[in-house]
């Protein structure tokens, strides 16, 4: 953006009239009615202007906003137009017809929906959004790995970067990992870098997997005596769902793994009356404004980096159109390769 055209979206941004009138409180009744369960009403006038001032833009520029599971409440429930686990996000940013796509979720998110789309606008509305398994490895690594394990199919986390991926030969997701391993040649794979993952994935298929030492900063923390000690504290009167990215002890004291997909389709199709779900916080928050009977117990795990996307830095994404997401043209045409082999796999 040149500095005429920043200096525009600046003032545009300053004169946005974001005061709670009669009109916006009306304007945004029914979109409350969605989230009474999860946020406070005196929070509603903080929101409810940027939430308004949001939905008008999105029209105006023919944007689409497509938020993670862990997104919170105020974003989830009333400015996303597709929400999901990383699988729906990548599979519905091929589809979108809008111009300009805002990712609400982390990075990697973001840069996926680029890799699929390399025409479109994609915005990451705080471009520091990382991942700590994004973190965990780099494309010179995976080389390496190569080397180390001639003719052993490299599939890899979507929570990775695009260089990563560009030298992967598929991708996975923790809704597709044993499905998308499964369809792969030969009994020997490498699943990086989430090495809980890959143990999980190695307890559901009869192939010989190795991984590397990634590790989701927010998943790792769960401990297997944590989920023994809620067992006790409510008598065994609780359903315990884990993500597969925490470790092996947790994930034996759990009575369903899956994605956070998985987790909400169990939760909406049993309605279990006393649920802990062991992953992010804000999907529990989520869950419950669906599922008004389900009582959730809920640890609170925050994941930091997708805390960064807030109501406010989505309005000015939207203002300004950046922080776009680039990928180079090289990098991505080999990324998309190993995505698209990925939403290949039914
Ligand atoms: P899923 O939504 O694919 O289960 O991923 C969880 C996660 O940690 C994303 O960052
Ligand atoms: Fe990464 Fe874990 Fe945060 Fe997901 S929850 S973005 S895997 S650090």
């Amino acid at each position: 953006m040149s500095v005429t055209e920043q200096a525009a979206a600046r003032a545009a941004l300053a004169e946005l009239d974001l005061s709670y009138t009669p009109a916006v409180a009306e304007a945004t009744r029914p979109i409350y009615e969605r989230v009474k369960d999860v946020i406070p009403a005196m929070e509603w006038p903080f929101h409810a202007p940027l939430v308004h001032a949001i939905n008008r833009l999105k029209r105006e520029k023919n944007a689409v906003i497509l938020a993670h599971n862990y997104q919170a409440p105020e974003i989830f429930h009333t400015v996303a137009d597709i929400v999901g686990d990383s699988l729906a996000l990548a599979r519905r940013a091929v589809d979108t017809d809008a111009d300009v796509i805002v990712l609400a979720g982390v990075h990697f998110m973001a840069e996926t929906a680029k890799i699929l789309n390399p025409a479109k606008t994609v915005l990451i509305p705080d471009g520091s959004a990382g991942c700590s398994l994004a973190d965990s490895i780099t494309a010179a690594d995976v080389r390496l790995l190569r080397q180390k394990y001639p003719g052993v199919p490299i599939a890899t986390y979507v929570n990775t970067s695009a260089e990563v991926k560009a030298e992967s030969d598929i991708c996975i997701t923790s809704g597709n990992a044993v499905k998308v391993i499964e369809s792969l040649p030969g009994d020997e794979v490498l699943c990086i870098p989430d090495e809980y993952l890959a143990k999980w994935v190695a307890t559901q298929t009869s192939k010989k997997v190795y991984t590397w030492k990634g590790h989701c900063e927010v998943h790792e923390r769960f401990t297997g005596a944590q989920l023994r000690d809620y067992r006790g504290r409510f008598k065994g009167d609780i359903t315990i769902i884990a993500h597969p990215e925490c470790p092996p002890d947790v994930l034996a004291e759990a009575d369903f793994v899956g994605s956070t997909a998985n987790m909400q389709d169990f939760v909406e199709g049993r309605q279990p009356k006393r649920v802990l779900l062991i992953t992010e916080c804000s999907m529990a928050d989520n869950l419950q404004a669906q599922n008004p009977d389900v009582e959730f117990v809920k640890p609170c795990n925050l994941c930091p980096h997708m805390k960064k996307i807030t109501l406010s830095n989505i309005l000015e994404s939207l203002v300004t159109l950046e922080p776009r997401v680039e990928v180079d043209a090289s990098v991505s045409s080999r990324a998309r390769l190993a995505v698209e082999r990925m939403l290949a796999v039914k």
